[in-house]
C-alpha cells in the first residue's frame, strides 16, 4: 500500500482550476521529485498535503490515515520551505527545537535530540549562532535538521535548492539524498529544476497545468517520455513538426520539414504529430538500415567540454541538434557544410501534435 496516496484532488482559487483531479502516490522510504514550470500547481500540492490549504475535493492519505479532518500540526508532515522560514531571533539550536518543544516534549528529551539533528546535518559547531549569521547552504542545512528532528511521517521540500549558487546546490542535492535515505525517510520534493529531479529522485512526477502527465523513474522519463511536454520539459531533443503520410503495417511515414522519417507508433493517416529524437542518439554522416536520415545545413557548433552541441538549420518551431562527445573528431565541420543527421528508427519518438 502506498504511503503517500493522493486521489483526485482539485484545488481552485476563484475561476482558476490550480490542482485538477491529480493522482499521485508515494511509496515508504521513497523520495520522489515534483517537477513542472512555474505555476503549474507543484507549491499547492504540496501545500495541500501538509495541510495549509484544503482541497476542494478528492482525499489524501498519509500512513493509512485519511487526512480530511486532520489539521496542519498534527499530519506528522514537516516542510522545508523555499526561503526556509527560519525563525530570525532564534539561534540555530533553539530553531532546530521549536518543533519539539511545540509538541511539549520536555526539555531533558529535547536536548538531546537536537544534537542529534544537528550532528546529522553537521552544525554541532553553530549552535549557538544566530541564524541570520549563516550561508545560504548553512540555513539549508539547519532548516532540514529543524525538519527531521521531529521525525515526520513525511517530508516536504518546496524547491529547497534555489536559493543556492550552482557548485553548492550541486554538493547539498547529494549530501540531503544520501542522509534521507539513510534514514529511510518518505520525501517529495518540488522543484522546476530538471537536473535537480534526476539528482535527487527515485521518481520523478512531470506536472503540468495541474495534472501528473507521467511518474516514472529518471532512467525511463529521459528515454521514454510519455508526452510531447515531457520530452520538452526533460532534457533536449531534436523535434520536428509533421503528418502521417503513410502506413505501412506497424511503420509509419511522417513527412516533415526537413524530409520524410519512419516511426514505430499507431497514428492514423492525416494526424499531425510531433517527432522527438534525444540528441545523443544522433549520429553525422551517411546512415545505415533501420536509420532516418536528414540532410541539412550545420548552423552552429557549441563547445560545452564534455559535449558537443552540432546545431542544423530547421524551420521556425523545429530543431536539429546533435550532440556528440567532446572529444569527437568533427573531421573539419563547419557552420554552413551540409551534412546528414541519422538515428536509429527505434529510437524515433512520437506524439500528437501539441496545440499551438
Ligand atoms: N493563495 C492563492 N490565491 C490565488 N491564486 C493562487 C494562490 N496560490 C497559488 N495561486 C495560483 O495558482 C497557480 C499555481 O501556483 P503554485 O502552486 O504556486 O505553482 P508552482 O509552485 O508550480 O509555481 C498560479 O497561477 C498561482 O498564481
Ligand atoms: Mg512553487
Amino acid at each position: 500500500m502506498a504511503h503517500l496516496a493522493v486521489h483526485g484532488v482539485v484545488k481552485r482559487f476563484g475561476a482558476q482550476t490550480v490542482v485538477d483531479g491529480l493522482d499521485f502516490a508515494v511509496a515508504r522510504g521513497e523520495l520522489v521529485s515534483l517537477l513542472g514550470p512555474s505555476g503549474c500547481g507543484k507549491t499547492t500540492l504540496l501545500r495541500l498535503i501538509a495541510g495549509l490549504v484544503l482541497a476542494d475535493g478528492g482525499r489524501i492519505t498519509l500512513a493509512g490515515r485519511e487526512l480530511a479532518a486532520v489539521p496542519a500540526h498534527r499530519r506528522n508532515v514537516s516542510v522545508v520551505f523555499q526561503n526556509y522560514a527560519l525563525f530570525p531571533h532564534l539561534s540555530v539550536r533553539e530553531n532546530v527545537g521549536f518543533g519539539l518543544r511545540a509538541r511539549k516534549l520536555p526539555g531533558a528529551e529535547v536536548a538531546p535530540k537536537v544534537e542529534e539533528a544537528l550532528a546529522l546535518v553537521r552544525m554541532q559547531a553553530f549552535a549557538d549562532r544566530p541564524v541570520t549569521q549563516l550561508s545560504g547552504g548553512q540555513q539549508q542545512r539547519v532548516a532540514v535538521a529543524r525538519a527531521l528532528v521531529v521525525q515526520p511521517d513525511l517530508l516536504l521540500l518546496d524547491e529547497p535548492f534555489s536559493a543556492l549558487d550552482r557548485k553548492l546546490r550541486e554538493t547539498m542535492q547529494i549530501e540531503l539524498k544520501a542522509l534521507l535515505k539513510a534514514r529511510a525517510m518518505t520525501a517529495v520534493f518540488v522543484t522546476h529544476d530538471q537536473d535537480e529531479a534526476l539528482a535527487v529522485s527515485d521518481r520523478i512526477a512531470v506536472m503540468n497545468a495541474g495534472r501528473i502527465e507521467q511518474f516514472t523513474d529518471p532512467g525511463t522519463l529521459y528515454a521514454k517520455p510519455a508526452t510531447a511536454f515531457a520530452l520538452d520539459f526533460v532534457g533536449l531533443s531534436t523535434r520536428l513538426a509533421g503528418r502521417v503520410a503513410a502506413v505501412d503495417g506497424e511503420r509509419l511515414q511522417v513527412e516533415t520539414a526537413a524530409g520524410a522519417l519512419r516511426v514505430e507508433a499507431g497514428f492514423s493517416r492525416g494526424a499531425p504529430v510531433l517527432v522527438g529524437v534525444r540528441p545523443e542518439r544522433i549520429r553525422l554522416g551517411p546512415g545505415g538500415e533501420g536509420d532516418n536520415t536528414v540532410q541539412a545545413v550545420v548552423s552552429d557548433i557549441v563547445p560545452l567540454g564534455a559535449r558537443t552541441h552540432v546545431y542544423a538549420q530547421a524551420i521556425e518551431g523545429d530543431r536539429l541538434l546533435c550532440e556528440l562527445p567532446g572529444h569527437a573528431d568533427l573531421g573539419g565541420l563547419a557552420p554552413g557544410a551540409t551534412t546528414a543527421l541519422h538515428w536509429p528508427v527505434a529510437d524515433t519518438l512520437v506524439y500528437p501534435a501539441p496545440a499551438a
